[in-house]
């Protein structure tokens, strides 16, 4: 193992160093001008309104319209409110179904809830319809999918909105809920409308501020597919303040939002994650990474020999990911094959240009 690691295996927002003192000057700044112990003696269930606001205000950059604040909740990051929503929708002994690759988390959450996970085949469009439509029928009691269409983890697959359509017709079908995580989404200028916008009536739509603006504000956007839904997964938790929004860090997005720093914190992400993206596709020479948009990781298809190539490169001192680490659950080896590369947790390019060539070397 080299001595000197170049870590690439975690996709995380760049540091916006031009940001760094805003960030922080804003809170104190409101802090100042609000009463400060009002603010930390309340408990925040949802969020206030002004927090259901500003959240419904800065989803709507990908909706396209403003929710109705009633059907907002405020949470303590997207894993918050996936552990609440797994919880209620799907619950002990229940399935889900996910992408066939899917954010890791998912499998500690279904050890720790109980569910089954079965992962649905995925093409270069992502979720396939007809292995969709397939698993339904097959297990009638499935109620549930959690999906990310936009910049999927780990294949950072962009749905295209025919398809997106498609799997809404067969989610209508089934009857199936619809958990949609745009965790990375607002870095796509154009991306294709969610899925929350065209089945509106059965998706939840959640969005993290972690890899938009900053990674650990732990605050997540959710609308409700209802104002009934939303306020039947309060009543079951609602009461446990744990699930409640920490006070500081919604008044922070808040602050954030409302005076425009967040949106200009996802231009620059956006802005580095799009220079280091065009670094690695350049030197890997494929230009097929640089053909669609892209987030903070690509997605590397490899033959079949994605684990060997990722210890080598760990031994060269290189940190990167084989697709099978995101399997949705452990019996399943995933139809594609592959490598996540995440870009933007290197400080110095210099360090990303050389972790990059050792990486192209071991592709040859
Ligand atoms: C798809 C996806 N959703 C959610 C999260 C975590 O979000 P949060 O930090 O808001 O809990 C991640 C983090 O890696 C992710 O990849």
């Amino acid at each position: 193992m080299s001595d000197r690691i170049i870590d690439l295996s975690r996709a995380v927002p760049p540091i916006v160093e031009r940001l760094e003192a805003s960030l922080a000057g804003s809170l104190a700044s409101r802090l100042n001008t609000k009463d400060a112990g009002g603010l930390l003696r309340t408990n925040r269930p949802r969020g206030t309104e002004e927090d259901r606001l500003a959240g419904a205000g800065w989803i709507s950059q990908r909706l396209g319209f403003m929710p109705a604040i009633d059907r907002m909740i405020v949470t303590n990051g997207t894993l918050n409110i996936l552990f609440l929503l797994l919880n209620h929708l799907v619950g002990r002994q229940g399935t889900l179904l996910t992408e066939e690759m899917t954010y890791p988390n998912m499998q500690a959450l279904s050890g720790i809830l109980g569910f089954k996970i079965e992962g649905i085949r995925m093409d270069r469009d992502g979720l396939d319809p007809a292995a969709l439509a397939q698993a339904c029928r097959a297990n009638p009691g499935i109620k549930v999918l959690y999906t990310i269409p936009t910049l999927q983890n780990p294949t950072a697959t962009v749905m295209p909105l025919e398809r997106r359509m498609e799997i809404c017709t067969v989610a209508r079908e089934h009857d199936v809920i619809i958990i949609e995580d745009e965790a990375q989404a607002l870095l796509l200028e154009d991306g294709p409308p969610p899925l929350s916008t065209i089945a509106p009536e059965r998706c939840w739509y959640v969005m993290g501020l972690a890899k938009t603006v900053v990674m650990g504000m732990r605050v997540a956007y959710v609308m409700a597919p209802s104002v009934e839904d939303a306020e039947a997964i309060m009543t079951r938790f609602g009461r446990m303040s744990m699930w409640f929004v920490a006070a500081l860090q919604a008044e922070l997005a808040q602050v954030l939002i409302t005076t425009g720093i967040a949106a200009e914190a996802t231009k620059e992400i956006r802005r580095i994650a799009t220079e280091r993206r065009a670094i690695v596709g350049e030197i890997l020479n494929r230009p097929a990474l640089l053909e669609r948009p892209g987030g903070l990781h690509v997605w590397i298809p490899t033959a079949t020999d994605a684990e060997e190539i990722a210890a080598a490169a760990c031994s060269a001192g290189i940190l990167i990911r084989p697709g099978i680490q995101f399997a949705a659950s452990p019996q399943a080896t995933p139809a594609m094959s592959g490598l996540r590369l995440s870009f933007c947790e290197v400080r110095q390019e210099a360090d990303l240009r050389l972790a990059v060539s050792r990486l192209a070397y071991l592709l040859r």
